[in-house]
């Protein structure tokens, strides 16, 4: 019995150990903090940029639009998906909204013409639309509506993916995230950006049980190491915005978790 209670003790401490390094493990590609950040904003709105939204219907898409209307960033939102948003808020009333089959995404080239920026978070699992749904989703439609956009004269593309992506992967929903990042950086917008975040924390409508359960049981440790497993989809969807207002130097930007949090969770250092 003590040995029982000595190997739960030691586990509990490693994963501890595993935890606090994932926590304070320095981002793969530190975000630029900036103290002049209101001004950055408020110049960044005097240019009128255009924006498109893939997937606001979803969890991530949804909070990002909110977020992009709160700020006033862009002159013109367009979201395109499969169905329509209710967008019954005054705040909504200019969104455009274009509804695409994204089976014959060439034939809505028009919906992707003429945005500065575009966002995309589209997606779906495995378990909801099967392996070749997945890919059809993951892959097909994200790379086709990247090279629309791209055609579209879109500036800068935004692709949330995943903690983990990677192409060389065995696991079929890491190895397309890696693959899809891989493809539409082959395309060479003049700013690309990779958000990578861990697992998603939000109310979500859709029934996802293992989800569920995840979130869960990471809500004791996000509160102790909040970027070390998860992510609140609010703390995405301004790390999104946030990273648009700030100009890079890097055509091409990978952020991970810990970035997203460091980005999302700006306005509380901006100056
Ligand atoms: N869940 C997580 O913890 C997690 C963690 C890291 C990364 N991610 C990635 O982050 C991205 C966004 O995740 P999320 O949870 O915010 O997304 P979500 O709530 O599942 O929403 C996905 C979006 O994609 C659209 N979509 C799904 N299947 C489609 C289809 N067959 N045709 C057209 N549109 C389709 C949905 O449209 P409808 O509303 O019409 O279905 C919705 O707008 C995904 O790529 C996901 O893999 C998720």
């Amino acid at each position: 019995m003590p040995g029982l209670w000595w190997f739960s003790i030691s586990v509990l401490v490693v994963f501890v150990a595993v935890l606090y390094q994932l926590e304070n493990s320095p981002s793969v590609e530190p975000p630029r903090m900036a103290n002049d950040f209101n001004t950055k904003e408020e110049d960044y709105k005097k240019l009128n940029k255009s924006c498109f939204i893939l997937g606001a219907t979803g969890e991530t898409g949804q909070e990002l639009l909110k977020e992009i209307i709160h700020r006033q960033l862009f002159s013109k939102i367009t979201v395109i998906g499969r169905r329509k948003l209710p967008l019954e808020d005054e705040a909504y009333k200019d969104v455009v909204q274009e509804v695409v089959d994204f089976d014959k995404l060439d034939d809505s080239a028009a919906a992707f013409q003429g945005h500065d920026v575009g966002f995309c978070c589209l997606g779906t699992t495995k378990a909801k639309s099967g392996e070749a749904g997945f890919i059809r989703v993951d892959h097909d439609y994200v790379l086709k509506s990247a090279q629309l956009a791209k055609a579209g004269g879109c500036k800068h593309f935004n692709l949330e993916s995943s903690k983990g992506a990677d192409k060389g992967s065995s696991f079929l929903y890491l190895r397309v995230k890696g693959e899809v990042e891989a493809e539409v950086g082959e395309l060479d917008f003049e700013r690309y950006t990779i958000f990578r975040p861990a697992v998603l924390l939000c109310d979500r409508k859709e029934s996802r049980p293992t989800e569920w359960m995840t979130r869960k049981v990471l809500a004791p440790i996000a509160y102790m190491f909040p970027s070390a497993l998860s992510v609140p989809v609010k703390v995405l969807a301004k790390a999104m915005v946030n990273n648009v207002v700030l100009q890079s130097d890097q055509k091409a930007e990978l952020l991970e978790n810990k970035a997203i949090h460091m980005l999302g969770n700006m306005e509380k250092t901006k100056g």
